[in-house]
């Protein structure tokens, strides 16, 4: 595990000190979620960037949860919240105006089931996330990285997908989705050669999928969107 040197500066002062006078969540009550009383209630803070969570303490119920990897203003989130209250989602973003703005948002839409959480994607999916306890993670438009030499900062490569695949349930899924053409090619022939996920098709038609903020930019200036979508064995 990075040592705390490393992931202080990531983390808000002002998270760590609310985080220091949350009350611990009971993991063995499970209601349904309650509505959050103001918009910051909707950010998640772990009291400890450097345990685990347990399930319990991302939401208190077993219902299937959800996770969008840079959420970005939360378009994608609130559709999919919205059309399923039965399901729970967690958005992960580093971007404090961007966390805050989806916590408002998510407030003024009245969602219980969903949260943000600001953190880095890679160290939350390694370190934080429970183990085989995600229906689904979303990567929905991460930033390319163009240039070769910037390449290593991909997100999709092996140390992610072992990440993602430890983080599923067993049958859970990752969906990706970007429109950049070479990156998608490296995607493919990332997944293609861990043995942890298998490849299948994209979501069938009928399945609700809501647009993200990137997807409606980029499809009004007519670029085309590549999807990937892969299980984990069952
Ligand atoms: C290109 S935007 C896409 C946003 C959204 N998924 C969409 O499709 O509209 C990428 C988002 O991921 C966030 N991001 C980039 N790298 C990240 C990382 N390593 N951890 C967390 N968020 C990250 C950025 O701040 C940004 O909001």
């Amino acid at each position: 595990m990075p040592s705390s040197a490393t992931h202080r500066h990531q983390i808000p002062l002002a998270c760590r000190k609310a985080a220091c006078q949350k009350k611990p969540v009971s993991v063995t009550s499970a209601p349904a979620p309650v509505l959050p009383r103001a918009p910051e209630d909707n950010e998640l803070l772990p009291e400890d960037y450097f345990r685990r969570l347990a399930r319990a303490e991302i939401f208190p119920d077993e219902a299937p949860l959800e996770i969008d990897l840079g959420s970005g203003d939360g378009s994608f989130l609130l559709s999919m919240a919205e059309k399923h209250p039965e399901r729970r989602f967690l958005g992960v973003e580093r971007l404090l105006g961007r966390v805050r703005k989806l916590c408002r948002r998510s407030h003024q839409h009245g969602l219980p089931n969903l949260k943000v959480l600001r953190l880095e994607s890679l160290y939350t999916v390694e370190w934080l996330l429970p183990r085989q306890s995600i229906a689904r993670i979303h990567l929905l438009f991460p930033d390319p990285w163009p240039k070769a030499k910037h390449h290593k900062r991909r997100l999709v490569q092996e140390p992610f997908l072992r990440a993602v695949q430890a983080a599923l349930l067993p049958g859970g899924e990752l969906l990706f989705r970007t429109d950049h053409a070479e990156y998608f090619e490296w995607a493919l022939e990332q997944v293609e050669a861990f043995e942890g996920l298998k490849l299948v098709d994209w979501l069938p038609e009928e399945e609700f999928y809501a647009e993200t903020d990137f997807q409606r930019q980029w499809a009004e200036v007519g670029r085309s969107v590549h999807s990937l979508r892969a299980v984990t064995a069952s």
